[in-house]
């Protein structure tokens, strides 16, 4: 009689099993579709070519664009690192400290609109930014244009990639063209939806919470793990930075953040628009603590009851985010 009530209990235990493990195979089947490249939208008359790329790629990494030739894009956005910052603030010129944490740019070309608080719409006009920011590169666009029609090489190379001298026009659309070639999608868990690698348990089981209890694919969903929602995590009660309301006046944007991409997460530290994280294992304790109570709080945003074993797991499934062949073809100039 208890051997027939064990055996049916494994039998029910197997069947339950096979059910998960079914319905989590066809979940991941589902969100290998979702999870495929999407099609980038570039600004009308801004299409890639070799010429332009390269242009790009020559000026992302040039000094001149700071006003005392002391610096480039690179020097914040550095390729190492998913073309974030290892700091919290980058500096700018003159040692000048920068207020928000230096996001990646890897798939920055897939984003809707640009900046922590979304309120740039196109990567050419978010050029402009860092050029005349004081605590950036402090400088102007005529200016530096000038000095780089003085270089006979970018001269030559602005009028095979855009049929004109380098103008502020020119220097704009190229740099938009380089950032847009900046593609991830050969991490650990892109090949894991090819079938090309396996996952450890741990991977396994950290992957299961993030599109399950944890629920953080509500926000950060899709090939670039973000749906982009503007919204707020509950750092703080009170901000020190007024987020997307800096833009738009309104308070029901106080303090409300573009949500970031998780690809790259586990290189691109310190976290958030502040970098007050300084690593995942403190990012995974805000979210389970269910976050401060910001009134423009996400309601998603609520304590997850995670134990200390589920919350490594989870920081093993964002390691597997990484790009292995991040930098292969992009060596500095
Ligand atoms: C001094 C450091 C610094 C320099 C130099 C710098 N950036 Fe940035 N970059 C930042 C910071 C900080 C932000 C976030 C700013 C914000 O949200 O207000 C940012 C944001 C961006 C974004 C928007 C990313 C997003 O997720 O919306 C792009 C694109 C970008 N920078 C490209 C460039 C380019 C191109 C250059 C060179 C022309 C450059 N940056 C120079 C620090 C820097
Ligand atoms: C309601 C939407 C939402 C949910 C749900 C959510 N996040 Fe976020 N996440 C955000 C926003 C918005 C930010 C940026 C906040 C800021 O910069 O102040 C962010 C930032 C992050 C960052 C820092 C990224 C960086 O580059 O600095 C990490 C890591 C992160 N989230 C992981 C997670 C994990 C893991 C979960 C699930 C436990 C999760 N998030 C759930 C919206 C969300």
């Amino acid at each position: 009689m208890s051997n027939f009530n064990i055996s049916k209990k494994v039998v029910a235990t197997i069947v339950l099993l096979s059910f998960f493990s079914c319905f989590l195979q066809s979940k991941l089947e589902h969100d290998a579709i979702e999870f495929s490249i999407p099609s980038m939208v570039f600004e009308k008359e801004n299409f890639a070519t070799n010429k332009r790329i390269e242009l790009g790629k020559k000026l992302f990494f040039d000094p001149i664009f700071s006003i005392d030739s002391s610096m480039s894009c690179a020097s914040c956005h550095i390729p190492e690192f998913a073309f974030s910052d290892t700091q919290k603030f980058s500096p700018g010129v003159f040692g000048r400290e920068g207020v928000r944490n230096t996001p990646s740019l890897m798939n920055v070309g897939f984003h809707p609109y640009y900046l922590r608080e979304g309120s740039v719409p196109t990567i050419e006009m978010q050029a402009l930014i860092p050029i005349q920011e004081k605590n950036e590169f402090a400088h102007n666009i005529v200016e530096i244009s000038k000095k780089i029609q003085k270089i006979e090489s970018y001269v030559d190379l602005s009028e095979q990639a855009y049929n004109r001298k380098p103008d502020h026009y020119v220097i704009t659309r190229a740099l938009g063209v380089f950032q847009r070639t900046l593609i991830s999608n050969s991490s650990k868990f892109d090949l894991y939806l090819k079938e090309k690698v396996k996952f450890t348990k741990q991977e396994k089981k950290g992957m299961r919470l993030f599109f399950g209890k944890a629920a953080c694919n509500n926000c950060h969903s899709g090939f670039n793990f973000t749906n982009y929602k503007l919204t707020n995590n509950g750092l703080y009660e009170d901000y020190k930075d007024e987020g997307r309301m800096r833009a738009t006046k309104d308070s029901n944007d106080l303090s409300v953040f573009k949500t970031p991409s998780l690809k790259n997460i586990a290189i691109t530290g310190p976290y958030m628009h502040d970098g007050s994280f300084d690593d995942l294992e403190q990012v995974i304790i805000h979210y389970n603590s269910g976050g401060k109570n910001h009134l423009n709080k996400d309601k998603l945003i609520k304590p997850l009851g995670l134990n200390k074993a589920e919350m490594q797991s989870l920081i093993s499934f964002l390691n597997t985010l990484t790009d292995i062949k991040l930098n292969k073809n992009l060596e500095r100039q």
